[in-house]
């Protein structure tokens, strides 16, 4: 199995206002239009057998309170770090405000990054950091080049979100099919 059609895709998410859950809704959207149904669930109605069935998982966090994690996420860390995603392609998506906490720029999505990695997960969906001002992010390589997933911000950039999140699918599409064929 090497086409994006033919893989069982997931989008995990947790939220505390919503902005997370909204922004799942537009990836998945994105994926219907190739014809790929999408399976959305809360991180808090699954436990770590949930992804066995799954080729790509996305997973989507923001970050709260200086750096911190989103409390859902927080309290279930071990349904990853007990997860098997050996051999399973993962991409992440965080949530934060550049502006206000430019010190934590998405830094839960670091935390989870370092997580899911631990656990086998092959990794796809890095995005440049082009076109974001911030001063510091766990959620970032160390040169500050890339994110280690999609960043999106709806509190200083949302009239950015739509085409970013087209953008990344259409990229997450190839990066897929590439691994799958590898
Ligand atoms: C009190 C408060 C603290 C926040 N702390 C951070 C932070 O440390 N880093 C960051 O990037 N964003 C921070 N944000 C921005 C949120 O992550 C952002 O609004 C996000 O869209 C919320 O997603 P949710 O609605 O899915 O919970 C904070 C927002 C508020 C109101």
């Amino acid at each position: 199995m090497s086409a994006i059609s033919d893989a069982r895709v997931a989008l995990v998410f947790g939220t505390d206002t919503g902005n997370t859950e909204d922004v799942g809704e537009k990836i998945c959207e994105q994926f219907t239009g190739l014809g790929v149904a999408v399976e959305m669930v809360n991180i808090v109605d699954i436990d770590s057998q949930y992804f066995t069935n799954y080729d790509l998982i996305l997973m989507g966090i923001p970050t709260w309170d200086f750096g911190g994690i989103q409390e859902d996420w927080e309290e279930r860390e071990d349904i990853i770090l007990d997860a098997n995603l050996q051999g399973k392609q993962i991409a992440l998506y965080g949530l934060g405000d550049q502006l206000g906490y430019g010190d934590y720029f998405l830094d839960a999505m670091g935390w989870l990054h370092e997580r899911v990695l631990k656990v086998g997960a092959k990794m796809i969906g890095y995005w440049p950091t082009k076109g974001y001002d911030f001063e510091a992010s766990l959620g970032c390589s160390e040169d500050k080049s890339y994110f280690f997933g999609l960043a999106i911000d709806e509190d200083q950039q949302f009239e950015q979100t739509d085409a970013r999140v087209q953008a990344w699918v259409e990229q997450l599409t190839q990066e897929f099919e590439a691994a799958a064929a590898a």
